[in-house]
């Protein structure tokens, strides 16, 4: 490590809280799928964001969109929408080409779209007299209480529990599926391919 990063490092720990361990670089800019470090040293990024920035870094059209955005409006709360808030809501609802209608929830993260879908099957699980929200063991969901409660890994959960309770965690097997899917069951959290587990993809037919 260099004495520039190392000062920077210095500045990390002494100004920012922290919760996910030391950063391994300090990153000054981006460009497609290069990093660029604050001694102007480039890395190949394999890691994207944990593989979210599926535009690489700095894309013209997402430059372009973000600065015309940002000079005509920003934050307005939910008191108010706006044409794009409506296009985008309607681009997706035209990708999902489902026969029933679709509608979208807005937020900033995977943290938050998890809590606001264990928000929907609690609230669903209230209103039907159920009880049970299933989830399967080795899955991440995220860290807010909700989407932790959802999470499986005994180390990011046990810190912060008490968490809601009604969460059953499964294996992600046909078998256990079949045997826990009963009517006291308001929703099923899955990932797909799990991650943190080890990119393993659900048994085929699962879905
Ligand atoms: C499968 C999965 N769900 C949810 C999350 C949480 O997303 P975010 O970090 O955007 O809050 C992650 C993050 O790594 C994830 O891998």
């Amino acid at each position: 490590m260099t004495d520039m990063q190392k000062s920077l490092m210095d500045q990390y720990h002494q100004d920012l809280l922290g919760v996910f361990g030391d950063p391994g670089l300090v990153i000054e800019k981006g460009n497609g799928c290069l990093l660029e470090d604050v001694n102007g040293k480039r890395y190949l990024d394999l890691l994207a964001g944990i593989a979210v920035n599926a535009l690489g870094y700095v894309h013209p059209m997402r430059v372009k969109a973000v600065n015309e955005q940002a000079n005509r409006l920003a934050h307005i709360y939910n008191l108010f929408t706006t044409p794009q808030q409506l296009a985008l809501g309607n681009k997706l609802s035209e990708l999902f080409n489902s026969a029933e209608p679709v509608q979208a929830f807005f937020c900033n993260s995977g943290t938050e779209a998890n809590e606001a879908a264990y928000k929907l099957a609690r609230r669903f699980a209230n209103q039907h007299g159920k009880k049970t929200i299933l989830a399967l063991d080795h899955i991440f969901h995220g860290r807010t209480v909700g989407a932790l409660s959802l999470t499986w890994k005994p180390a990011y959960r046990e810190p912060f529990e008490p968490l809601p309770a009604g969460i059953n965690h499964i294996p992600a097997t046909i078998e256990a599926l079949e045997e826990n899917l009963t009517d006291d069951v308001a929703a099923l959290f899955v990932e797909p391919i799990q991650g943190e587990a080890g990119v393993l993809p659900l048994p085929g037919g699962y879905l």
